[in-house]
C-alpha cells in the first residue's frame, strides 16, 4: 500500500519524505487554510520536493470553471493529480481530464455506487473518506471493502483505491488488510505507526547491556 502524507505543511512533507515513507501527498481546501500559504505557491514547493502525485483541489462546483481552475492547477508541475468533488459536474470534468492524460482524483466519496460512478468516469484515484463515515457511527472500513469487491469484479476498472479521512493507526492497519491501494495519511499518524512498547523497552535493555559490556564499534 502506497503512503501519501494528507497536509500542506512543507516541513512536515520534507521530513517525512527524506525519511521514503511517503510517495504522494493530498491537499483539500482546508488544509490549504491550514497551511496558510497562497495554493498556487505552497503547491509548486510540495511538488518540488515530492516526485509522486499531488492532489490539488477544484473549488468550483460547475463544469467549466473546474475545467479552468484544473488548467490553471495542471500548470503548477507535472506531477499534480486534480482533486474533483464527486457530484456529477466533477464526473463529467473527471472523465474529461482523464482524456486530457491527467492524473484525476475523485474526492468526497461515501457510498460504493458513489466509487462505481467514478471508477466509471476514468478516476486515477476514487478517495472515501473512512474516518467521516466513522464519525457518524457508521463504518468507513467497511465502504473500502465494498469498494474492492466491486472494482475487483471488473477488470476493466482501473481506478486506485485511495483511503482517505484516516485518523488513526487502526484506520490505517484495517485499510490495508483490505487492499486499499494507497492510503493518505496526516503526518502525525504516520509517526506515531513506528511505536511499539516492546520496541522502545528492547532497545533501553540493548543500549544498557551494550554500555556494560564496556566496547564501541
Ligand atoms: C484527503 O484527500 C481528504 O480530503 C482528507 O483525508 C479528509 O480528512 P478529514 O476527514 O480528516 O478532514
Amino acid at each position: 500500500m502506497k503512503f501519501f502524507a494528507d497536509t500542506a505543511e512543507i516541513d512536515a512533507i520534507a521530513e517525512l519524505n527524506d525519511i521514503g515513507l511517503i510517495d504522494g501527498v493530498t491537499t483539500n481546501p482546508s488544509l490549504i487554510l491550514k497551511s496558510g500559504r497562497d495554493i498556487l505557491e505552497v503547491t509548486k514547493e510540495i511538488c518540488s520536493i515530492v516526485s509522486g502525485p499531488v492532489s490539488a483541489e477544484v473549488t468550483s462546483l460547475d463544469f467549466e470553471n473546474m475545467m479552468r481552475e484544473a488548467a490553471v492547477l495542471a500548470k503548477v508541475a507535472k506531477n499534480i493529480c486534480i482533486k474533483l468533488p464527486l457530484t456529477l459536474d466533477g464526473l463529467k470534468a473527471c472523465k474529461a481530464l482523464t482524456s486530457e492524460g491527467h492524473k484525476t482524483n475523485v474526492t468526497l466519496c461515501f457510498s460504493a455506487n458513489q466509487a462505481l460512478l467514478a471508477a466509471k468516469a476514468g478516476a486515477t484515484y476514487i478517495s472515501p473518506f473512512v474516518g467521516r463515515l466513522d464519525d457518524i457511527n457508521n463504518d468507513g472500513a467497511q465502504l473500502i471493502e465494498d469498494i474492492r469487491t466491486i472494482y475487483d469484479n471488473y477488470a476493466h476498472l482501473h481506478t486506485q483505491i485511495l483511503a482517505a479521512s484516516l485518523r488513526t493507526p487502526n484506520h490505517v492497519s484495517a485499510v490495508a488488510k483490505i487492499g486499499a491501494d494507497v492510503a493518505t495519511i496526516p503526518p502525525n499518524v504516520i509517526k506515531t505507526l513506528v511505536n511499539h512498547p516492546l520496541t522502545d523497552g528492547g532497545l533501553a535493555q540493548f543500549t544498557a547491556d551494550w554500555k556494560k559490556t564496556g566496547q564501541k564499534i
